[in-house]
């Protein structure tokens, strides 16, 4: 029997310490040899599954057998070798950790499964509990990482800025970044949550963030995708007045469904890149919902800064945690001064705020918006559909999980919920 048989068939731990950790296992990586041989960046050139040497584990690491991960738009990033290549991240960390520099980076920044080795500093975890990973990798021997995890210097998104990430049958993560998987969710909905959830928690309740207040006008960007549709459950959660950003009509019909009823279809718009149309777009907010926004959510980048900025409110904020279309922007700083706005950038989560936002998860007080999953061979197609905006919500990786719907603990939970709002992304 191999430890990643007996993960999948439920062994208990006993079993699972027993048996030994094999040296090689099937991860999804890029390769070093392959940076910038395919001008097209179609990712499914560059990601590829195969076996990969298994790492030691640091004292304060723990082995998590991988039963279901998702994508995260950082694999993109990192299949298109873009903004640069993420082996300048492994080089250097590998001055101080040399095991992450190598030929082959495995990527992933989410996972949800089953912990089988834990290193000799670990307190907390064992062998056997139930997991899901957050993908801030801090150094907890850096002072300021007490005040706020995503201040440290050596801070890193794992599987990203980090080797051994989450698209795998196992993965390596700090024990700092644990956190108990919600019982009454499936191992693929457990794991498409944590990297968005908790970003999008940072950057409106969190009081690094925007600081969201009862009956905030909040104007989200890509308001079905990926972080956005966990952006619409917090502002809605919080008591906030979601306007979301689309670019079609079934979209628009899937916000409605979320119940955000101010939608704005930004195909009806076709450059934002001038006064003219900022006015267009924020006469079309205020007609919706009769006010400006206090926040914009921004990640979207150079093709809607220019607007978000001119269509928050006087005092409001504009909070970013990304740039898809384009890192350099543009917008006009009067709008920014005159009307006395702030532009806060915001990255990941600390772990208190993973923490809270795992546990509105568990609570189940936010849902999954995992829309469709794939098997681990299939992860280049499925990492294809988020470049190519094909998707909504988040796109699931089935690991050692041998199908889908496996790993539900509380069904009583589930049952008070509503399979309509854990399946909403899925009909
Ligand atoms: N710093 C961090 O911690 C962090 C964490 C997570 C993500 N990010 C970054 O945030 C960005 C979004 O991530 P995600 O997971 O939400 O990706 P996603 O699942 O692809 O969703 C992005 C959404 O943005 C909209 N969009 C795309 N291009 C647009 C454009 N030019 N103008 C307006 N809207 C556009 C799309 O919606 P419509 O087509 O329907 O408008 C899409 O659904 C990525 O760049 C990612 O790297 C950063």
């Amino acid at each position: 029997m191999t430890l990643a048989r007996a993960v999948a068939e439920g062994a208990d731990p006993a079993e699972l310490a027993a048996l030994e950790v094999p040296s090689t296992y099937r991860a999804v990586h890029v390769r070093k040899d392959e940076v910038g041989m395919f001008p097209d960046k179609d990712v499914r050139r560059t990601l590829h599954v195969g076996q990969v040497p298994m790492p030691e584990l640091a004292a304060d690491e723990v082995l998590v057998a991988v039963m279901a991960s998702a994508i995260n738009f950082n694999t993109v990033w990192t299949a298109m070798f873009e903004p640069i290549p993420t082996f300048a991240f492994l080089e250097r960390l590998g001055r101080t950790d040399p095991r992450h520099d190598l030929p082959t980076h495995v990527v992933g920044s989410d996972a949800a499964g089953v912990v089988v080795r834990t290193g000799v500093a670990v307190r907390r975890w064992k062998v056997g509990d139930r997991v899901v990973t957050s993908p801030a990798y801090v150094d907890s021997e850096d002072p300021i990482t007490h005040h706020d995890g995503m201040l440290g210097a050596d801070l890193r998104a794992w599987g990203f800025e980090t080797n051994f990430g989450g698209l795998a049958d196992f993965a390596v993560v700090k024990a700092t970044q644990l956190l108990p998987k919600p019982r009454h969710l499936s191992w693929e909905e457990a794991a498409c949550n944590m990297l968005c959830a908790s970003t999008a928690y940072r950057m409106l309740v969190s009081e690094r963030g925007s600081r969201m207040r009862q009956g905030d006008v909040v104007l989200l960007w890509g308001a079905t995708g990926g972080l956005g549709a966990y952006g619409v459950q917090l502002v809605k959660n919080g008591g906030g007045i979601p306007v979301g950003v689309v670019s079609s009509p079934e979209k628009a019909e899937l916000l409605r469904r979320m119940g955000c009823s101010h939608v704005v279809d930004r195909s009806q718009f076709e450059h934002l890149d001038d006064e003219k149309a900022w006015r267009r777009f924020g006469a079309e907010v205020r007609r919706q919902v009769g006010e400006d926004p206090a926040i914009v959510f921004e990640h979207t980048g150079r093709e809607t800064f220019g607007a978000s900025v001119y269509v928050a409110r006087r005092g409001g904020s504009v909070v970013t945690c990304g740039s898809s279309s384009g890192y350099a922007h543009e917008y006009d700083n009067r709008h920014l001064w005159m009307k006395l706005k702030s532009i806060i950038g915001s990255h990941g989560a600390n772990y208190q705020e993973c923490h809270e936002v795992n546990r509105l998860i568990s609570l189940g007080m936010i849902h999954p918006t995992l829309s469709r999953v794939y098997p681990l061979e299939r992860a280049a197609d499925a990492a294809r559909a988020v470049q190519l905006n094909e998707h909504v919500g988040k796109v699931g990786v089935l690991a050692l999980a041998p199908e889908e719907d496996l790993g539900i603990e509380d069904h009583a939970l589930r049952e008070r919920i509503g399979e309509d709002k854990l399946r909403l992304f899925r009909s």
